[in-house]
């Protein structure tokens, strides 16, 4: 069952939703795109991908127009709602990554960028569980999330509410051991301190799946 705050994190992202299309900024692409260019050499054109917490669909759109295959999934509605508009060629279906609704061994990749943070650290875990699951043999994950240490509930002021996030942070070492714990192996794994705003790094991970 949902708690509440994971509810909380669910509601204020229907709400963020209209707020970040109207935001051009949350478009650059140019601060993802050596991530994305980089999984894009690990994984090979017509490769299936599931990106796991898609939000708008701006990651779907890179990956698509790259040629690879894109099942996108968020349990946020109304990011749903507007990636559909946004990105046509989609195919955005409202999917729990804690609940992947897909057989064994059925992608080729994970893409999972800035939303494995929105989860507890043992619900990660579990997470990335699924994510082992539904890769083929030597599948690759690409996963972003915050960089830092503990967790907060981020604070978005939006028509006069007060929008609450739960974030858990990671650091680079944290992160690599979330991966070899739930049967990846790390190729690579940086910090981003690119983001325009100060307060946002980010710990960016590529795993590929070892025979569990
Ligand atoms: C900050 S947005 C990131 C969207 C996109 N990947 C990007 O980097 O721009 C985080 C997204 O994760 C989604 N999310 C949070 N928890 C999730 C879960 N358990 N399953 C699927 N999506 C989830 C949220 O609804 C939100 O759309």
């Amino acid at each position: 069952m949902e708690s509440g705050t994971y509810k909380m994190t669910r509601l204020s992202h229907d709400r963020l939703a209209k707020q970040w299309v109207n935001q051009p900024s949350y478009f650059d692409s140019k601060i993802k795109e050596g991530h994305v260019n980089r999984f894009f050499r690990a994984v090979g054109k017509g490769a299936l991908v599931l990106d796991a917490g898609c939000g708008l669909g701006k990651e779907a759109k890179m990956l698509i127009s790259k040629g690879l295959r894109v099942i996108s999934i968020d349990t946020s509605k109304g990011m749903i709602r507007e990636a559909r508009k946004i990105v046509p060629k989609g195919d955005f279906r409202r999917i729990d990554m804690l609940d992947l609704k897909f057989k064994d061994k059925n992608f080729d990749a994970v893409w999972c960028f800035s939303s494995i943070h929105h989860l507890r650290k043992a619900d990660a875990r579990l997470a990335l569980r699924g994510f082992n699951r539904v890769l083929k043999d030597r599948g690759i994950l690409a996963i972003s999330s915050k960089e830092g240490k503990g967790w907060y509930y981020n604070i978005a002021l939006v028509n006069g509410m007060r929008l609450r996030r739960f974030i858990k942070q990671y650091t680079k070492p944290e992160m690599e051991k979330l991966l070899t714990e739930s049967g990846f192996k790390v190729i690579d794994i940086r910090v981003d301190r690119s983001s325009k705003r100060k307060d946002w790094s980010r710990v960016v991970a590529i795993g590929i799946k070892t025979i569990r």
